[in-house]
């Protein structure tokens, strides 16, 4: 018996019965997403209030705004450079309640009544923070966009290994984390200078390590 052609279809065909089907699974969503509330081109915002190098702030902001973000767009402190945006370069390091975090990956709202030290608050021209005096004594940077971000870090790298706190090269963890080219290079891995100049940048961390001993 000659097969039947009832189920014959065209390669439009088949086309276009996909196209419908992921119609038919988006359709849901884009009914959820427009019952969410933001979804009338309204954008949701909250108020945050942050003390930043020692100063008040009080925002209200989209929610979905990157403490980055808050930082340059909102308040103007553009010493902190966006780099990749995605953490991965560290050129957006701030310190917030005395830890280093990329600013690009963390939402503003979610520091409410935190404290954060940016490159501004860090030091002046004329009373320079002993790290950016070190920076600028050994040459640290070349284009300097990455310099807020590692200067930042590097303030903070020493409190950790101060605070005894190990890092990923520490070999035993019972053991103080004492200062050593190994540790600072581990602890300095997520600062990238395109300008390659780590060899000065070590050496401006090893000049403040050794006056801080
Ligand atoms: S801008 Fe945040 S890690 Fe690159
Ligand atoms: S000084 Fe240019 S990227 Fe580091």
């Amino acid at each position: 018996m000659a097969p039947s052609n009832d189920w014959k279809f065209t390669r439009r065909d088949v086309l276009k019965m996909g196209a419908m089907s992921v119609t038919a699974l988006a359709a849901p969503r884009l009914v959820t997403a427009a019952s969410e509330p933001g979804a009338t081109g309204k954008p949701v915002t909250a108020k945050v209030a942050l003390e930043v190098n020692g100063t008040p702030q009080a925002l209200e902001l989209d929610t979905r705004t990157t403490l980055l973000d808050a930082l340059r767009e909102h308040m103007h402190l553009t010493g902190t450079k966006k780099g990749c945006d995605h953490g991965q370069c560290g050129a957006c390091t701030v310190i917030v309640d005395g830890r280093r975090i990329n600013s690009c990956l963390t939402l503003a709202v979610m520091h409410e009544g935190a404290k954060v030290t940016t490159i501004e608050g860090l030091g002046k021209p004329g009373s320079l923070h002993p790290m950016q005096a070190a920076f600028v004594k050994h040459d640290g940077y070349q284009c300097g966009y990455c310099t807020p971000g590692q200067i930042c870090s590097a303030v903070a790298v020493l409190d950790e290994i101060k605070e005894d706190i190990p890092s990923h090269v520490t070999g035993d963890l019972t053991a103080k984390a004492r200062f050593s080219r190994t540790e600072v290079r581990e602890r300095m891995s997520g600062n990238i200078c395109r300008c390659g100049a780590y060899s000065n940048i070590h050496d401006a961390i090893e000049e403040v390590a050794g006056g801080a001993a």
